[in-house]
Order: structure tokens, then sequence, then C-alpha cells
């Protein structure tokens, strides 16, 4: 990263911005020195960028801009002194200091909120590093160290004085979570992004357009177990050309995305501020939204505006339950949300693991009408098609069709997109490892597949009851079930973790049948077996 810094201190010396800055345009050559490529958006820093699109597209990587660069304004040398900062900061702490789920949260990060200390994500960090960053980051440009010769610099002392060498602190992080590596198409982990990686679920998306589409427009409750899809689903609602196609008033219609992921003591301060922050992103260029009040009635101006102006909105909350589940959030703010949705042309939709009601804080709040405005739409797992369309496509077009082993991979993932990617994936890998291999060996995909699962196996298994936790386990043996454990059968059908399978109930997946059978032997079900007559071991 110091070569790096040498570079860019360089090309500024010409008096050129490179202006697209990040990961994959640094390569190190075999002989360790790192270069900066793709000079294609350098220009000269006299003319200066004001405007954060160009036909609706950021100009540059999003994951690298500055602030400045997301408010639309001027970008000049300390600009790419705020980009080096979060390269140095993802490749020394393996996480961005600015990470959302969505595109627009990121922006509104950069834009907004403080990166935590580098030194809070990684151990021993020098003091002095932990500093440059920091001032690397700094969201106005005059606080920043105004050059990259001054970065440059104070990189090389910090190397001198701390213990570290260069090569085992300053490398370039490995590959983001979520980056999806060229040659695997599998390589999802987090909601998905891109249209073209987007499988299934028409029906959900044709009932959301229409619904979007009443006058006035209503509000969605997508519900689902933990990585079904949902974000995944209300970001394919969200992009642009989707919504082009389904919505009627699609010029007409503002979409603005919440990601509380990040967000779980959120106060009912920082949600106005996210949304307004994000809405007067999205307008930018259609109405200036800019000075409404960082409060309630800033919303409520913020609605009037755009009713005034025949815009519809509509709010999509991911992970709702950051919200409804806060105490920050009372029952004056839920009924201010339903205020608007009744009064104005404003619609929801939001994700959660559970129904809203159930993970409410509080039982005004759930048996208070703000709920009613909802229709939900519970996710369930892939269907047949839909996984074959995703276990098929993808594997195409990259050439390593895995059309032929549809059956070893449901068998391995069952029905959840998650573990079918995940099963893909290692498919995919192995025909990467071994080229000769006229198919994947499904041992050694099953055995990689199960070491990655088993983590959110686990995760699901600890989430369980002891009744489901021993329903799972009779299930796994095929023991019947006694009619105390009918009902929680029935539960753990809906939430796609057993399947009928024509009267005989199995596990969604055989690998994790495998794990519970582990889970009983090594767990020990001695208690569960006093409750429910059965042996342990
Ligand atoms: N429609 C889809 N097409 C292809 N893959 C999908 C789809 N939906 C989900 N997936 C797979 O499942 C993973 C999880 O999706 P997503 O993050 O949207 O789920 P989620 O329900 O929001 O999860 P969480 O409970 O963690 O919020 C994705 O990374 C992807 O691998
Ligand atoms: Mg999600």
């Amino acid at each position: 990263m110091h070569d790096v810094a040498g570079g860019l201190a360089a090309i500024h010396a010409m008096g050129i911005l490179h202006r697209d800055l990040s990961p994959s345009n640094i390569m190190v050559a075999d002989n360790g020195i790192a270069k900066i490529l793709d000079l294609g958006l350098s220009r000269d820093a006299a003319v200066t960028s004001t405007d954060v699109t160009r036909a609706g597209y950021l100009v540059g990587t999003l994951r690298y801009v500055s602030p400045e660069h997301v408010d639309g304004r001027e970008c000049g040398f300390p600009s790419e002194v705020f980009s080096f900062g979060v390269i140095l900061y993802e490749a020394l702490s393996g996480t961005h200091p600015f990470s959302a789920e969505h595109d627009m949260s990121l922006l509104y990060n950069i834009s907004q909120r403080d990166a935590s200390p580098v030194r809070t994500r990684m151990s021993a960090c020098p003091a002095r590093l932990d500093r440059l960053l920091a001032t690397c980051l700094a969201k106005s440009p005059e606080d920043r160290l105004q050059s990259m010769a001054l970065v440059e610099r104070e990189l090389e002392e910090i190397m001198r004085l701390s213990d570290w060498t260069s090569t085992e602190t300053l490398q370039i992080a490995a590959p983001m979570p979520g980056h999806v590596a060229p040659q695997n198409p599998y390589g999802n982990r987090v909601m998905i992004r891109r249209r073209e990686d987007f499988f299934g679920r028409a029906q959900e998306v044709r009932r959301i357009f229409a619904r979007l589409n009443a006058t006035p427009p209503g509000s969605m409750s997508i519900v689902g177990e933990r990585k079904i899809g949902k974000s995944s689903l209300m970001n394919h609602v969200y992009a642009r050309s989707v919504r082009q196609r389904n919505l009627e008033q699609s010029e007409k219609t503002v979409m603005v995305f919440l990601d509380f992921q990040q967000a779980k003591q959120m106060s009912v301060e920082s949600f106005v501020r996210e949304l307004l922050g994000i809405a007067n992103i999205e307008l930018r260029g259609r109405l200036d939204v800019s000075d409404c009040a960082l409060s309630l009635d800033g919303i409520k101006d913020l609605v009037q505006r755009l009713e005034a102006d025949g815009f519809r909105l509509t709010i999509l909350l991911d992970e709702f339950e950051a919200v409804t589940a806060n105490p920050n959030f009372n029952l004056e703010f839920f009924a201010f949300l339903r205020f608007l949705a009744n009064h104005y042309n404003v619609s929801y939709i939001t994700s959660s693991a559970r129904d809203l009601q159930v993970l409410c804080h509080d039982k005004e709040i759930s048996d208070s009408p703000f709920f009613n405005i909802f229709s939900t739409v519970r996710l369930s797992v892939f269907d047949r098609k839909e996984a074959e369309e995703l276990i098929r496509k993808p594997s195409e077009a990259a050439c390593k069709p895995l059309g032929a082993h549809v059956e070893s991979i449901l068998d391995m993932a069952g029905l959840f997109p998650f573990f079918i990617q995940m099963a893909c994936s290692h498919a995919i890998d192995y025909l990467n490892d071994h080229p000769d291999a006229g198919a994947p060996d499904f041992r050694e995909v099953r055995r990689r597949f199960y070491e990655e699962a088993k983590l959110h196996y686990r995760y699901i298994w600890e989430g369980l009851d002891t009744h489901e936790k021993s329903t799972m386990l009779r299930v796994a043996r095929g023991k019947s079930m006694p009619d105390a454990l009918k009902h929680v059968l029935e539960e753990l059908e809906s939430r796609h973790y057993v399947e009928p399978a024509g009267g005989r109930p199995r596990l969604f997946a055989s690998t994790f049948d495998e794990f519970v059978r582990k889970e009983s032997r090594d767990g020990g079900t001695s208690l569960l077996g006093r409750l429910f007559g059965m042996k342990s071991g």
C-alpha cells in the first residue's frame, strides 16, 4: 500500500486525479511491487466533477467514493486520500469501513457515519496508523491529509517505527464476503445485488407490485426464515430496471431502502436522519428536500412535498425487527407511520424473520392498528423449478454445467436458495481445482459443503427449543411422532426445516440430517430422552 500511495502521489504531482481507485485497480507484480491500473476515468484535476450521477450511475467504484462525491460536491486530491484510506482500512481489517447490504445505505454511511477506529477491528494496530486512517477518512476534505505525498510519508514513518514488516501487515485483504469471484458464479453469501444473479420469486414479485400499483398503494411485510432470501427479494423490487417494468408510475415513485442490519439499537433520531438522508440522495436532481427538519415533522414535510409533486413514496425497511423490537420506538412512532400510509401515497415494504406483531417489544404496539396496513408475503424455500434454474443457469453460463447433478445437489442442500448456492459453489470450485475431471466428486463436494454449512446448521439448531430439537431427532431417526409433538412438527414444516415427503417427514437436506444425528450423539439427549421417552445415543 506504500507503493500505491507513492504511485498516487506521483500521478497527483502531474495534476491528474485517478477518479476510480479500488482494489481491483491495484496489481501486485511478481517482484512484490504494487502498481495502479486503469487510469481510464482519470482526468485533469482542474476539471471537477460536481455531479454524483451520470445517466443514473455513479462515476467510479461505489465502495470507494468520497463523501463529497456522494453529496455531489467538487472532488479533488483529498477525495483520493479518502478512497485510499478506505482501501487501506479494508486491506488491514478485512472489512469495509462503511459496509452496508445496500448501495444507498453504503453511500449514506460514507457520507454520514464515522468508521469505527481500525484498531477495534485488528489486533496490534500502531496508534499512529489508526490516526492516519482516521484523518484519511474524515468526512470533510479539509480535515484530511491534503495530499497523497503526505500520506506516503506518514506510512513510511509508521513502517519504520513499528515492529511490523510491510509484507506482514500492509497486504491487500482477501476477497470481501459476498464478492463474486468471476470463475464461480455461486459466491453469493449475502443479499443478491445483481439482477442476473436473482432467480425465482416471480409470484412474490407480482404480488408486491400489484399492491404498490394499487391506489392508494398497499404495504407488504416479507416474512421468512433466516437466509431465505428476504433482502434479495427487497433489493430486486428496488432495482430500477425491475421497477420500470412493473410499476405503472415508475417515474413518479420514489423508493427509499433502509437497511437496519448494523443498527440494532437505533434511536428515532437516527431513523429519521437515515430516512431523510437517503431520500435526499434518491431525489437528487428531482426535488430538493435537504432542508426538511430532522424530526417526524420533517418526514411529514418530505411526504407532503412529494405528494404536491405527484410522487408516491415506498419505504423499504430491511430487518424491521430492529425497529419493532426496539424500545426506543414507541406507540406514537408506529401511529405516525400508519398516519402517513392512511393519508398519503406512502407504502412500506418490510422484511423480518417473524411476524412483526410477534417481534414487538410492547403489547400495546403489537395490538395497535399499525400492523393492519400490511399484507404478508411468507417467503418459502424455492420450489423444484426455481431450484433447478438456479443450479442450471449460472453453471451453464460459466461453462461448468451442473444440470446433470441436480439430484445430488438437492439431496445435499435441500431447497433453501442459500444452501443451493453453497453446494453449487463447492461443486464449481471442485471443477476449477480439477480441470481434467469430467464431473465433480460429490463425496468431496459434500465434505467441503458440510464444513461450511455446519456453522449455519448450528445456528439453526441453537435457535430451537427442546421440543423442536427432539422432534427433529425423531424425524432424523424415522420414529413415529407422539401426538404431543405433532403441532411442533407442523411448525417445523412451515419453517421448511422438515419436509412432509408424502407422509414420511424428513429433514430438509441429507447433510442437515447428518448434523442432527451427530448432534444427538455428541450433544447428549438424556434430558430430551427423559422428556420424550427416547434413549440417548
Ligand atoms: N432469489 C434468489 N436467487 C438466488 N439466490 C438467492 C435468492 N434468494 C436468496 N438467495 C441466496 O440466499 C442468500 C441469502 O439471501 P438474503 O441475504 O437475501 O436472505 P435474507 O433472508 O435476507 O437473510 P438474513 O436472514 O440473513 O437477513 C443469498 O446470498 C443467496 O446465496
Ligand atoms: Mg437480510
